[in-house]
Order: C-alpha cells, then sequence, then structure tokens
C-alpha cells in the first residue's frame, strides 16, 4: 500500500502498460478503470500476481465504478478511439470528445482535487475538452505529448549518431500532429548543440520522421504505439506525486504565455504537486515563432467543432 493513488481510466494498451510501470516503480496505489469492468479486473490482478516476482508492495484494481477515483491524487485519461491507418488524429475529434465527456464528468464528481493529465486523441482537443468538462483551474489540466514526441526525437538523433539516447536531450513545442514543432536549436547532446553536430538536412529529415512517428507505428503494427507513451505518462505522473519539478514539454492551457491565448499547446513547463507548477517561456526567433503561431492557430481551427460539445 502507497499513500498516494493514481487511477487510469481505459485500460487498454497505454492504460494497462502505465499501471504495470506505476506498480513496478512502487510509487503509488493504482486503480484502473475500464467500461469493460472484468477486462479492468483482469489486468489489474495479473500486474498484481507479478508482486512476489517484482517485489512491489502497491495495491492495483479494477473496477468499472468511477466511485472508485475517490481521492486520486492524479488521474490519467487514455479512454478513446484509436486512429487507424490513413486517419489523422483529428478524425477522432467527435468520436473521442463524446467518450471522454461523461468521464470527465465522473473524474470532477469522483476526484475533484486531482490532476488531471490526457492522453486521448487528438490531444491538445481532447485536453481542452478536459478542462472545460471538469472546470478544473487551468494548472491541474494538462496533456501528455510533448514527452513522446521529444522522446521520439531523441531517439532518432542518438540512431543517426550512432550512440547511445541517455545523453540526448531535445525540445518539442506545440501541436501533437503534423503542426508540432521541434526546437534543434534548444536540443543537444552531452551539452553539444544539435546544429553542430548534425547537417540541417539531416535534422530536417529527423524532424520530418519524428511528425510522423506515431502514423509510423500504426503502419507495422496495425495499431497506435503504447509503450513510450506510458513511458512518457509515467515521467509527468511520478513528478506530480513526488513533487518533482521537472521540467517537461507538455500541451498546457495558455494564456497569453507564447503570444497564445484560450487553447491547450505544447510548450515546457515545470511540474509538481500543484500539476503545472509554471510555464516556460523560451525565446524564439521569427522562423520559430512562425511556426509556434501555425501550429496554434491549427489547434484553434481543429477543436471549434467541440464548442457545441461543452
Ligand atoms: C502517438 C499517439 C499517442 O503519437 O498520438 O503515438
Amino acid at each position: 500500500m502507497s499513500s498516494k493513488k493514481v487511477s487510469i481510466i481505459g485500460a487498454g494498451r497505454v492504460g494497462s502498460t502505465l499501471a504495470q510501470i506505476l506498480a513496478l516503480k512502487g510509487v503509488c496505489d493504482v486503480v484502473l478503470w475500464d467500461r469493460k469492468e472484468e477486462h479492468a479486473k483482469g489486468i489489474a490482478l495479473d500486474i498484481k500476481e507479478s508482486a512476489p516476482v517484482e517485489k512491489f508492495d502497491i495495491s492495483i484494481t479494477g473496477t468499472g465504478n468511477l466511485r472508485d477515483l475517490k481521492n486520486s491524487d492524479v488521474v490519467v485519461l487514455t479512454a478513446g478511439v484509436q486512429r487507424k491507418a490513413g486517419q489523422s488524429r483529428d478524425d477522432l475529434l467527435i468520436s473521442n470528445a463524446e467518450i471522454i465527456k461523461p468521464l470527465c464528468e465522473g473524474i470532477a464528481r469522483y476526484a475533484p482535487d486531482c490532476k488531471l493529465i490526457v492522453l486521448t486523441n487528438p490531444l491538445d482537443g481532447m485536453v481542452y475538452m478536459a478542462k472545460k468538462v471538469t472546470k478544473f483551474q487551468k494548472n491541474r489540466v494538462i496533456g501528455m505529448a510533448g514527452i513522446l514526441d521529444a522522446a521520439r526525437f531523441e531517439e532518432f538523433i542518438a540512431m543517426e549518431l550512432g550512440i547511445g539516447a541517455d545523453d540526448v536531450f531535445a525540445v518539442v513545442l506545440g501541436s501533437h500532429g503534423d503542426f508540432m514543432v521541434p526546437l534543434p536549436r534548444y536540443s543537444s547532446v552531452a551539452g553539444i548543440p544539435l546544429v553542430e553536430l548534425l547537417p540541417k538536412q539531416k535534422i530536417d529529415k529527423i524532424i520530418k520522421r519524428t511528425r510522423n512517428a506515431g502514423a509510423e507505428i500504426i503502419e507495422l503494427e496495425s495499431s497506435s504505439a503504447f509503450y513510450a507513451p506510458a513511458a512518457s505518462l509515467s515521467l509527468m505522473v511520478i513528478s506530480i506525486l513526488e513533487d518533482r519539478r521537472r521540467i517537461f514539454p507538455c500541451s498546457a492551457y495558455l494564456d497569453g504565455e507564447y503570444g497564445v491565448h484560450g487553447i491547450f499547446m505544447g510548450v515546457p513547463v515545470i511540474l509538481g504537486k500543484r500539476g503545472i507548477e509554471k510555464i516556460i517561456e523560451l525565446k524564439l526567433n521569427r522562423k520559430e515563432r512562425d511556426m509556434v503561431n501555425k501550429s496554434a492557430g491549427m489547434i484553434k481551427r481543429s477543436i471549434k467543432p467541440l464548442l457545441y460539445k461543452v
């Protein structure tokens, strides 16, 4: 048993992998909710049965009842339909808005003080919807995308350079989609600026692959990525639970930061016990600013249909 509690909504591949990572790290009790209650219970029991082998000592339970969210420190929303090959994340807007709306109402009702992390796609739209429906303060609703996008960027840089990924650091801003904004100027390898290590042409190729990385997995696997998304979520959960105040790119509600108002978009934030403790504003050059503005404009247009849903 732990004094901290995390509830995961959706026991699909992302939700169940996240539950396993949190169990292995032993940082919190975990409740795994799914509309298919037996499925959630089965996954939870399977993970629990690995406790004697893995030597963790937390409680993990499956449920189909949102009441079991009560007293959650963090709730992670992963529920929703996945995109299929050829679909964009935005194609899921209406169907996933309809799925997450009642779930967000349940979260607000049963876990009114939690920090809410959203993964459901299209990410920047769904996290916006989650804030509108829960009416939580902006610091308590956070979207996961930037850690995943940056991790992919880092891994591709490491592959290109033939080095381990540990010492690669990359920054990605903007929307989780075709308009994401990887920032080579703020990316480095063991302190050496990336732009000094690789020619522009190679960096551009890596950026293209990063933007398309979610679709690349779907094409290979016929199903969305889940290991890297779940690992990325676990970093956010732990930074909040343990008040580590780590800096990650996350989808945050912007109130004028980066010249953007009233939408969620990927920016670097400090994550601590209150959720988003601070948004960090990087100094951007004109080209980078243009890309961020384009990304923000695209998010604004794409969430318009949601205004009728909340
Ligand atoms: C991806 C999904 C999580 O990028 O959007 O793999």
